[in-house]
């Protein structure tokens, strides 16, 4: 098999996101591959505009850029216990383009947060907003980096090893689902 294309999608908007910096960490760990960042700065979800206009040119770009890759990583922040309305928003929009680009594909998620849980409540969130879609979502480890501003150098490399520990697990489970076909 040639690379495997992997489609990282930060649930943070910000330049210097850690859960920019998450993904692209994640990138890393995965090993030899095509790597794709998806940006997630599409117009908010409204009906009218979809009866009138159809999904944009942006939504269609990522439903696009979801089916030509071999695996998908999600990265979301923690906003007010949840996923990030940047990430929902984006979930929406594609969850609008058919076919569904996410069945069977493996999704690997993460998350990193200001907080001491790391966001984990935003990771289950996320994975229940994942669920109708069916994708081949990894199990675990659960990756959740805590006080995240601080677990990154200035090249926004992770910095604590239990972290990248977890992170190269994950990214090695999800590695062995793309080779299953
Ligand atoms: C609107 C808002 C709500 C937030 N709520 C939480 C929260 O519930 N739990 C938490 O751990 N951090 C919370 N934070 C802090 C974020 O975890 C922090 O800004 C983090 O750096 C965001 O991820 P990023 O670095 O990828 O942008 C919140 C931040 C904002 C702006």
């Amino acid at each position: 098999m040639s690379k495997h294309r992997l489609l990282g999608m930060s649930g943070s908007l910000r330049k210097d996101a850690t859960n920019r910096f998450m993904i692209r960490n994640a990138a890393r760990l995965y090993g030899d591959v095509e790597y794709t960042e998806a940006d997630l700065n599409l117009p908010l979800f409204n009906e009218d505009e979809e009866t009138a206009n159809g999904a944009p040119e942006s939504t269609i770009l990522l439903a696009g850029q979801i089916r030509a890759a071999d695996a998908v990583i999600i990265s979301t922040p923690e906003y007010n216990k949840m996923l990030s309305g940047v990430l929902k928003n984006a979930l929406d929009w594609v969850s609008r383009v058919k076919p569904n680009p996410w069945v069977g594909k493996p999704v690997a998620v993460m998350s990193a947060a200001a907080g001491r849980a790391g966001g984990d409540r935003a990771q289950t969130s996320l994975v229940s907003s994942m669920t109708p879609f069916q994708p081949r979502l990894i199990i675990g480890p659960e990756v959740s980096v805590a006080g995240s501003r601080k677990e990154f150098d200035a090249d926004g490399q992770l910095t604590n090893d239990r972290y990248e520990a977890a992170l190269t697990t994950l990214m090695e489970k999800l590695r062995v689902e793309v080779e299953r076909g």
